[in-house]
């Protein structure tokens, strides 16, 4: 006669989830930030400003319930295609963002991507923060000019530069910008796009896959929880039975 009502889940289940499921590490393809800005009538800019809001709450949240390892794509090699305005937009954000992040006592910082083509005082800024970082338990991973194909290349012309002829998987493995970490377990993408846009190409070979139909700004708490439980079901086989 009456419905069974759903509980909420609470934070303690959440981190009891994460321990039983092995989930270390979740990396977030943060779309949507413009198509949210437009729905309201507001400049892109300000999608991406809400999204770098949302970014700094998910990765909160992410070392409160337990997971060692965030990994975000916040620029990819291809975003320079974008309006300069657009750019200089999430530029900024990036750098009022290491601000913030030099304040933070627990999370160690790696950029991931190709530095070459990002201005010398961001860049300079990057490395900074990375030193200042090292060591700390939590690990927030940015990637910034990133494309996964040419994460690749860069890391077989490092092989390759050893005088080395013939290369193995665990040389890519060994020199893709990630090489200390684990690959992710989870890969989640907001924005209601099903792709995985030249994103850890390499490391996402058994990564379990989570698509929302959120905006990135609007990607909270209990979308995380959901994507959580939802890995937890999830049979990971790695290839074998
Ligand atoms: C994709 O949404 C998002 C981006 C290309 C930029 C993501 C950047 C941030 C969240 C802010 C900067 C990050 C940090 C770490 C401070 P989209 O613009 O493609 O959205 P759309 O598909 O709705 O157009």
């Amino acid at each position: 006669m009456f419905g069974k009502k759903k509980q909420p889940i609470i934070k303690e289940d959440i981190i009891g989830v994460v321990k039983n499921s092995g989930l270390r590490h979740i990396a977030y393809i943060m779309d949507g930030n413009g198509r949210w800005a437009t729905e309201r009538s507001l400049p892109r800019e300000l999608g991406h400003s809400a999204g770098a809001k949302n970014f700094k709450e998910v990765v909160k949240y992410s070392k409160n319930v337990g997971i060692r390892y965030v990994t975000v794509y916040a620029f990819s090699t291809e975003n320079w295609k974008r309006p300069e305005r657009e750019v200089a937009a999430i530029m900024k954000l990036l750098d009022q963002y290491i601000d913030e992040a030099a304040l933070e006592d627990e999370i160690e910082f790696l950029f991931i991507g190709d530095r070459e083509s990002v201005d010398p005082r961001i860049k300079e800024r990057m490395s900074s923060l990375e030193s200042l970082t090292v060591g700390r338990p939590f690990r927030v991973n940015i990637a910034f000019n990133y494309g996964g194909r040419d994460e690749i290349v860069h890391a077989v012309n490092r092989v390759l530069s050893d005088g080395r002829t013939v290369i193995n998987e665990k040389d890519i493995t060994d020199n893709v910008y990630t090489s200390d970490c684990p690959d992710p377990d989870l890969i989640v993408r907001t924005g209601a796009e099903f792709r995985i846009s030249n994103f850890l190409m390499w490391q996402s070979a058994y990564s379990e896959l989570y698509f929302s139909d959120k905006m990135w700004p609007d990607f909270k708490q209990a979308d995380i929880d959901a994507a959580i439980i939802e890995f937890s079901k999830r049979k990971r086989r790695f290839g074998g039975v």
